[in-house]
């Protein structure tokens, strides 16, 4: 097993669980810091870079993205076959708008050259907004402090602001501000790690057109092969002392300069507003009229009401979904942390998802993977349904190119989805770790019926929902087949399971679940529908083809699952031979060895029993009235000596395993990792982006871990539990239309519906219901 809790560079110590602060600048943590400090509104993300330069020698990677917005480049292969994907889809990169220089004396404030005490940034998880301040001493020994503010609107689309303030100490004459938006920035170094992304912005943007006047500067960009174009414009306010304004333009670099003469003790506030767009080539004058139109209407409003709208969005996000734990502050501010990278980097307008980092960098080239569905949609149906639909509604969208993918794999109905992309095209170069993993489709399908069922949204599911089901599920039966030689079982062959240090495997134990599981919800959905929506449900069977029998095949295809169990140990196996394999060799393994996908040929990790990450473990999660106790005991018990946990997405299901078999410690081990995998950069790579699968999975260990919570066909079901460090703990959530609240303490568990009338629950396996104003205290066993 590799080593916990190792620590690399760029960790943040605990503080104030509203507040992720830093106290000192760490040069060699900076790139980590950059992706913590991310701020993003759901469309346009910015990492956390200073505004000034860096020096040099240090490293830090700038970028700011725009969801679901990409350049597509052809994957090229020396030894191609039929069927591989053709095209990659990167998350374009757009011009930076933090960048403001800053000079005195002929010296320009450098981060890592220049003298600076009082270095302190903090990000205030209530009111989204990062701050920095620092003193800068010049060569002659005059000093100035440094004071910056930034948000990214949550509810502007594409608007980020910044005020930039400096006050003199002791100096008295010239200051220069200069202040761009800077479109040559490169990329990061791949060295050979698959999981980085790597794209400059000179790749993938071809500039159309560009200007600084006295109101400001702009941007036209077309995305390189592509029809679509990107706008960038921005607009200043100076407060506080006179300044004469002239262009500063350079190649790829557009802005202002601000000259201006700073007293003892004056301060000069520079306030930035920056305002991004996309759209089609054809209505290039359509898109400069509304970035220009939402850039001036953000100046006319001015930062301080921007802060306040800020503000009032995230108090309705806490409100939804806050969580605050007595006896942990530092998980409080690590689960409210992660839980704020979901809410700024999910996407909200149909068109696009979550990508793996979120947008705080461009680590798997900002492509949408399967942690989605399973992992991030669930934590919004049960907090924000608006988004979770969101981002069901992107899959929908896609839904044409994924039944071209399902020809192109012979399949010859249904659709299959791609198993990483953006555009909706399948993007993976490495088929046996990529489209091998079917399970894609019972990923979207899994987060559509709990979607449905949880919120009992029936136009989503009359519409959007059933033919997401129906397409997906027409898949399995052409995939999988009733074997004669296994006694008419139904068996999928040539898959990948999520655990991706098994590959290519027959009849994938969690793949065939979740098939079932997909299978049987979509006979139930189609039923419902059939019954209250009858007038939907024949135009969409009409216009898909869709007769009843395939209801009865879908439920024979259920009914006839081949789910591998092996009879001698007693627990289900991870596919027909993985069992056969020898054990990985974890004592000759030495810890700088992991992850050992970064050191051993995918083949060498293939012939082993060895897990990246959690395969049946995830099944018995999220499938948990399918396995008695005894079962998924057992089964916990074999495969977790032989789990890496080498992919973020794994702790947080052994977290909520181990919880709810009763290991108290090892699911509070687990689960504390899970939380600060980031925030202590526990696998040393946060600086390509943070984990937004896993930071989900935080979450999942309060909810569906501590407190047991299962959504039983839409009914919230608790089995609530308190780990020994903690005095008690709360959360939010929705089910049904309504707000709960959920406070777990020693003498019991309280109910208490913040919002709806009533909502019946299931508390350790007993329904009750819970009343406006009437909070009901069940004990907790
Ligand atoms: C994991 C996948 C995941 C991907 C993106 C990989 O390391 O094995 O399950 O989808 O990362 O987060």
């Amino acid at each position: 097993m590799q080593p916990a809790g190792k620590k690399a560079t760029g960790s943040v110590p605990p503080s104030d669980p509203w507040f992720i602060r830093e106290e000192r600048f760490d040069a060699a943590g900076l790139a980590v810091q950059e992706s913590l400090f991310a701020l993003a509104g759901g469309y346009l993300g910015t990492r956390g870079t200073f505004e000034e330069p860096v020096a040099p020698d240090i490293k830090s990677i700038e970028g700011t993205y725009l969801n679901g917005v990409y350049f597509r480049e052809p994957i090229h292969y020396d030894e191609g076959a039929f069927g591989f994907a053709t095209h990659n889809n990167k998350m374009v990169l757009v011009p930076n708008g933090k960048a403001i220089n800053l000079s005195a004396c002929g010296e320009s404030f450098v981060h890592g050259t220049s003298e600076a005490t009082d270095f302190s940034r903090s990000l205030d998880l209530r009111s989204g907004r990062l701050s920095r301040t620092t003193r800068w001493k010049l060569t002659g020994g005059r000093s100035f402090d440094i004071r910056t503010e930034r948000l990214v609107s949550l509810t502007r689309r594409g608007l980020m602001a910044i005020t930039y303030s400096v006050t003199s100490f002791d100096y008295d004459g010239a200051v220069t501000l200069t202040s761009t938006l800077d479109a040559a920035y490169g990329g990061t170094d791949r060295a050979g790690d698959p999981r980085a992304g790597q794209l400059s912005i000179t790749d993938c943007l071809t500039p159309m057109d560009s200007g600084t006047d006295t109101d400001g500067s702009f941007f036209l960009h077309r995305i390189k092969d592509s029809d679509t174009l990107v706008a960038t414009a921005a607009c200043h306010m100076v407060e506080g002392a006179d300044a004469t304004i002239t262009p500063a333009a350079t190649p790829h670099v557009e802005g202002q300069r601000f000259d201006l003469h700073l007293a003892p003790g004056q301060t000069v506030t520079l306030t930035k507003f920056v305002q991004y767009d996309h759209g089609p080539l054809a209505e290039a004058e359509a898109l400069d009229t509304r970035t220009r139109n939402a850039l001036a209407a953000a100046a006319r409003d001015g930062f301080d009401k921007l802060a306040v709208e800020q503000e009032a969005e995230l108090a309705t996000f806490w409100a939804d979904a806050g969580i605050e734990i007595n006896g942990a502050p530092d998980l409080a501010e690590a689960l409210r942390f992660n839980m704020f990278h979901l809410y700024q980097s999910a996407g909200r307008n149909g068109m696009s998802s979550i990508a793996a980092k979120g947008l705080t960098g461009h680590g798997y080239d900002g492509h949408y993977f399967w942690d989605s569905e399973i992992y991030v949609v669930p934590f919004f149906t049960a907090t924000r349904p608006a988004i979770a639909r969101a981002m069901l509604e992107y899959r929908y969208r896609h839904l044409d190119q994924a039944r071209a993918r399902a020809r192109t794999m012979a399949h010859k109905r249904g659709a299959l989805f791609p198993w990483r992309t953006i555009g909706g095209e399948e993007c993976s170069s490495y088929f046996p770790a990529g489209t091998a993993q079917y399970h894609i489709n019972a990923a979207i399908a899994y987060a559509t019926i709990q979607y449905i069922e949880v919120t009992g949204d029936m136009d989503f599911a009359a519409g959007m929902g059933a033919e997401l089901l129906i397409e997906t599920a027409r898949l399995w039966l052409e995939a999988g087949h009733f074997s004669a030689h296994d006694g008419g079982r139904f068996c999928i062959h040539e898959v990948t399971g999520p655990d991706e240090y098994s590959a290519m495997a027959d009849n994938n134990f969690y793949t065939n679940a979740m098939a079932r599981h997909h299978l049987e919800g979509a006979v139930r959905i189609m039923g419902r529908l059939a019954k209250d929506a009858p007038d939907a449900y024949a135009t969409l069977a009409d216009r898909l083809s869709f007769a009843s029998e395939e209801l009865g095949e879908w439920s024979e295809a259920a009914a006839k699952m081949n789910l591998p169990y092996d009879m001698k140990l007693g627990i289900h196996a991870q596919d027909d031979t993985f069992l056969n394999r020898p054990v990985w060799d974890f004592d000759g393994t030495p810890a700088d060895k992991y992850p050992l996908l970064l050191n051993f040929h995918p083949l060498t990790i293939y012939r082993h029993q060895v897990l990246k990450q959690a395969d049946v473990v995830l099944a018995m999660v999220l499938l948990s009235d399918r396995f008695t106790m005894e079962e998924k005991r057992r089964n916990l018990a074999y495969y977790e000596p032989i789990t890496t946990h080498d992919s973020t997405l794994s702790t947080c299901i052994y977290a909520v395993a181990n919880a709810e078999l009763g290991n108290r410690d090892a699911a509070y081990k687990l689960f504390m990792e899970t939380c600060r995998m980031d925030l202590d950069n526990l696998h040393g790579n946060t600086h390509y982006g943070v984990h937004a699968a896993c930071m989900a999975g935080s979450w999942m260990g309060v909810a569906n871990g501590f407190a047991g919570l299962r959504f039983e066909r839409g009914t919230p079901a608790f089995r609530p539990g308190l780990p020994s460090d903690w005095q008690d703990y709360r959360f939010a959530l929705r089910a049904r239309g309504c707000g709960l609240a959920v406070s777990v303490a020693t003498a019991g568990t309280t109910y208490e519906l913040t919002d709806g009338e009533s909502l019946t629950l299931r508390h350790y396996g007993k329904d009750h219901t819970i009343m406006a104003g009437q909070p009901l205290t069940l004990p907790n066993a």
